[in-house]
């Protein structure tokens, strides 16, 4: 159950960094050419939350099953008093509110003239938070960038 879940952790990853770069083109390429918000727009946003939302239900679920060796292993390896999962879930629980919580405000707040440029700001912050929390192969406490089962 654990290692299924973790491979799916790990690739998941992939398709919500793919997802939202594509989702951040896409963005920008309405604020350039300036055409008008269209339902299709909405339902790029909807389904990247949507991936990103089951990745943290994911992780929250590998959380709870984190041994205390496991955790012990992982402190000690980080030679930090605290674990890089803690750190990786809480940066990415906020990511989280972040993006639920501008979303919430783009629609009801800003103009549909705006609604582009309001959620490219909004994707890229949330991005940006993701990228720092992932347990790249080059830190301390890397995972592989590709797991295979
Ligand atoms: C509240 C949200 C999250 C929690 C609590 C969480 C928790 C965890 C935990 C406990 C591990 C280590 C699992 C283990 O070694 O058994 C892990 C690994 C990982 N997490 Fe998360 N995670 C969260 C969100 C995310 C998100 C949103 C992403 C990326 C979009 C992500 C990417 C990864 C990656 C790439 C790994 C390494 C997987 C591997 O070893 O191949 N996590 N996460």
């Amino acid at each position: 159950m654990h290692a299924a879940l973790l491979l799916t952790h790990s690739w998941l990853r992939w398709v919500i960094l793919a997802g939202g770069v594509y989702v951040v083109l896409h963005l920008c390429r309405i604020c350039v050419s300036r055409r008008a918000w269209q339902g299709r727009d909405n339902y790029l946003v909807w389904a990247f939350g949507r991936a990103f939302l089951y990745q943290v239900l994911f992780g929250v679920l590998l959380y709870m099953m984190l041994g205390e060796p496991s955790a012990r292993d992982l402190d000690r390896r980080l030679g930090q008093p605290v674990p890089w999962p803690l750190v990786h879930g809480v940066v990415m629980l906020a990511a989280l509110g972040v993006f639920h919580g501008g979303k919430a405000l783009v629609y009801r707040r800003v103009p549909l003239s705006h609604r582009a440029s309001a959620f490219l700001a909004l994707m890229v912050g949330t991005l940006a938070m993701i990228a720092v929390s992932i347990p790249w192969p080059f830190l301390t406490f890397g995972r592989p960038l590709f797991r295979l089962p």
